[in-house]
């Protein structure tokens, strides 16, 4: 009796380790965990970045939401700016009759009439840098640029329509927008759903990349 008690406990102490056993090889040690995270963020980042594309063509006025745009915007203010200055502003746009009045003035940005919202990104000069307030074109193009990567995260469509330089456009928006004269549009972002595939086009060429030096 007392023997198969021994047995019994042996067995049972036996059954215990195998169940740790398994447990310790199924959990990854933590180093194996980070790497594996890091990869995988590499992949979806640099994914988002290659399949960024110009979006033109909407599911017609298929509203975007102001959460949406708000989010759109929080990407555009996190972009690098000289000296940190972020001499910029935004101006989001969902009303109809505001998309349209831009789309007549604008011969490039006739895609508004069929986007759903549209974000104007415009240097504030109150802001710039004095010695060169130039900079805000760089600053508001960094901004640019992280929205339409959000927008493409997001699975919406947009596309850069050009404002500044061209003067006539940048008083045509100012006038629609009311802008303050220390602003300036740099561009005009047409948001929507979009309608039908658009393929990211390959820019890689190997000549365009000079090792050391030219
Ligand atoms: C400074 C700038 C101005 C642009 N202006 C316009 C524009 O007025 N209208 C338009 O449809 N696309 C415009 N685009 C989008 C370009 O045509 C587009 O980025 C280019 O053809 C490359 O295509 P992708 O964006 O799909 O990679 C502009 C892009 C940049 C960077």
């Amino acid at each position: 009796m007392e023997k198969k008690k021994i047995i019994t406990y042996q067995l049972i102490c036996i059954a215990l380790m195998v169940v740790v056993l398994v447990l310790a090889l199924q959990t990854p040690d933590k180093n194996e965990k980070t790497e594996s995270k890091t990869i995988s963020n590499q992949e979806v980042v640099l994914s988002v970045i290659h399949n960024r594309k110009s979006v033109r063509n909407f599911i017609p006025q298929k509203k975007v939401s102001k959460e949406n745009l708000t989010t759109l915007v929080k990407a555009g203010m996190a972009a690098p700016t000289a000296v940190n200055k972020q001499p910029w502003a935004f101006v989001a746009i969902t009303e109809r009759t505001t998309l349209d009045s831009l789309a007549e003035g604008l011969p490039y940005a006739k895609m508004l009439k069929e986007a759903g919202a549209a974000i104007i990104v415009c240097g504030d000069l109150t802001k710039a840098i004095e010695e060169y307030p130039e900079y805000w074109v760089q600053d508001c193009s960094a901004a640019t640029e992280n929205i339409l990567l959000a927008v493409e995260v997001m699975g919406l469509g947009a596309v850069w329509t050009a404002v500044y330089p061209d003067k006539d456009r940048v008083e045509f928006v100012k006038n629609i927008l009311d802008l303050p004269e220390t602003a300036i549009p740099l561009n005009v972002i047409p948001i929507g759903h979009p309608s039908g595939e658009t393929m990211p086009k390959d820019k890689w060429k190997e000549e365009n990349l000079h090792w050391e030096n030219w």
